[in-house]
């Protein structure tokens, strides 16, 4: 048995997240999860609320609210979001957590202490009218790249290029509006990243189990060259700097970056969970501890890679100690809203809690992953998600259930019938059977999802044309024995097509499995030959009919969906940046 940590990035709590941001973190690391879990490992699944920095402040100021209760508001509704969309969290932190604050200072003392981080003065924008500074998303400007208007202090949306507040072109704050800034001095912690340049190429060099794109964005960023970074902002909401357990001298309006404290979080929330339920956090996190058999996989939209491929692991690193690295790093490009841009402010696109009011979770998850943004982005409308919900879920897995359940009931009084020897044309299905799961679990392995869907959208298309094949209607009048097998060869299909659906669409896998009694100790990843797989379960079972699994998607919900979510998509949108923040 292998022990599995899975983190997703952590969302920011600044508003229930949308389709995009849980297509690229939150999603794919349950369905990760889940498989392994399947396959009978342990596996410990941590996501948690980003709650510092700009994001929160600039939300919790528009929602008229102090940060606290705004935060505490935002973490229960997307707790409950997460709970809503089946995600399968060991733990579902909070970045603003007792424990994160003790492992943040915990790590910028070790730092200091290895000579990584020192005080500077440096130059920051300072806003005249609002009478503060304006670290990363309270200005705005021109992107001195590409030249889009809307860049943030701390990143262009638009090229994905990280920026320092005082790139920008004609910046202004975004509190007040206001152009009248000027550059002033301030003294910051920066953590000193170009001494970890060649550690850290050595160990991204190391990591040859990554997949493609986080090892190129990583790549990339160590060619530009590792630029010393502040760790602390003018703000007052996050994790103070301390000093010997007091406010450092200097820094008593500082607090740490966001993106500093926030990937320690993934520890902390470790932590969390260890402390609520008993366990031991140190033997996922510390190789003296026990960690060093951990698998570790990290799952990101691709803006976040290189915080966890520089960012992060300096700080882990840096520190000394033995801290557990990722192995496996999956990253997405963006989910886009018919090729454009999701807007909360211009209310373009469908968040998660509007998602689950419209359509069950199982069709999101299922079209959200076959249609997963894995080599390029992935413009999500509402006419595919019909046509791919309509097909996959209701006309092959809704049919190739509702046929064999129903048939059964009929003509063997819902009991999987006994008798019959399998075929020529079972020995087909077998051998297609095992290639594809064979197949499947390699995908899975690989966390490739798009091939994953269509692999098991394939095994359940299997049902459908061998019940064509085989028809045992025509069988049941001159050759009962033959359509008993059959049938029951169909229904111990049709498990299978259950079991290995549960990590994409697990609320639907579990009504097909309960129908048919399967206890839950036998719904495990499917090991044996599929000769043997397909007589496995007891002749005589009662088969129940499940419930109807998918109501189709009609036209009309199509339109009145897209009248209500925007979804044309505007010119500024069709035109411009991609993003999934
Ligand atoms: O980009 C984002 O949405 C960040 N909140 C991700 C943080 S991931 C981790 F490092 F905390
Ligand atoms: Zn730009």
């Amino acid at each position: 048995m292998k022990r599995i940590l899975i983190t997703s990035a952590l969302p920011y709590i600044n508003g229930i997240k949308h389709l995009g941001n849980l297509t690229g973190s939150m999603l794919p690391a349950d369905i990760c999860a889940r498989f392994w879990r399947l396959c009978g490992h342990e596996v410990l699944l941590i996501c948690a609320t980003d709650e510092h920095g700009t994001p929160a402040e600039l939300a919790a100021e528009a929602a008229g609210q102090d940060v606290q209760s705004y935060c505490d508001e935002q973490y229960e509704l997307q707790r409950a979001a997460g709970i809503g969309f089946s995600l399968s969290f060991d733990w579902f932190g909070r970045s603003s957590s007792p424990q994160n604050h003790a492992f943040t200072q915990h790590f910028a003392e070790r730092l200091e202490a290895a000579g990584l981080i020192e005080e500077r003065t440096s130059q920051q924008i300072y806003s005249i009218t609002d009478q503060r500074f304006l670290p990363d998303r309270y200005v705005e400007g021109t992107c001195p790249h590409c030249g889009s208007a809307k860049a943030r202090g701390d990143q262009c949306d638009s090229c994905g290029r990280l920026l320092d507040p005082t790139d920008l072109i004609d910046p202004y704050s975004t509190i007040s509006g206001s152009h009248d800034v000027e550059v002033r001095d301030t003294t910051h912690l920066f953590l000193k990243q170009s001494k970890m340049q060649d550690t850290i190429r050595d160990w991204v060099e190391g990591a040859i189990h990554w997949p493609t794109l986080a090892r190129s964005i990583a790549l990339k960023w160590l060619d530009e060259g590792l630029h010393d970074r502040a760790i602390t902002r003018d703000l007052s909401w996050g994790v103070p700097v301390l000093k010997d357990g007091k406010p450092r001298p200097g820094f008593e309006n500082k607090v740490f970056y966001v993106w500093f404290d926030a990937p320690i979080e993934y520890i902390s929330a470790t932590r969390e969970w260890a402390e609520a339920t008993n366990n031991t956090w140190e033997n996922w996190w510390r190789t003296d501890q026990g960690a060093s058999d951990v698998s570790y996989i990290q799952f990101m939209g691709k803006d976040n890679v290189a915080f966890h491929t520089v960012s992060f692991p300096i700080t882990m690193l840096g520190s000394g100690e033995p801290w557990k690295t990722v192995d496996r790093l999956k990253a997405f490009n963006w989910v886009t809203w018919y090729g454009g841009k999701f807007s909360t402010s211009d209310k373009r696109g469908i968040f998660m809690d509007q998602a689950l009011a419209i359509a069950p979770s199982d069709m999101w998850r299922w079209h959200l992953m076959a249609n997963a943004p894995e080599s390029a982005d992935a413009a999500f409308t509402l006419e595919h998600f019909q046509a791919v919900v309509n097909s996959d879920l209701a006309n092959v897995l809704g049919n190739f259930v509702n046929r064999i359940t129903k048939f059964t009931g009929a003509k063997f009084d819902g009991q999987l019938p006994t008798g019959g020897e399998p075929g020529a044309e079972e020995q087909q299905l077998f051998e297609e059977l095992d290639t594809r799961l064979a197949a499947l679990r390699e995908h899975h392995k690989a966390m490739e999802y798009r091939k994953a869907t269509a692999e098991t959208r394939a095994i359940w298309a299997l049902g459908n044309e061998y019940l064509a094949n085989a028809a045992p209607w025509t069988a049941m009048k001159n050759d009962p024995a033959q359509a008993a097998m059959i049938v029951r060869t169909a229904l111990n299909l049709m498990v299978i097509g259950a079991i290995i659906a549960q990590p994409f669409i697990p609320d639907t896998a579990a009504k097909i499995l309960d129908a048919m009694g399967v206890p839950n100790d036998n719904r495990n990843w499917p090991k044996e030959a599929a000769a043997t797989l397909l007589d496995a379960l007891p002749h005589g079972l009662a088969c129940a009919v499940p419930k109807l699994l998918f109501a189709k998607i009609e036209d009309e919900q199509v339109q009145n969906w897209s009248e209500r979510f925007g979804a044309e998509a505007s010119e500024v949108s069709k035109n411009g940046s991609y993003s999934t923040r």
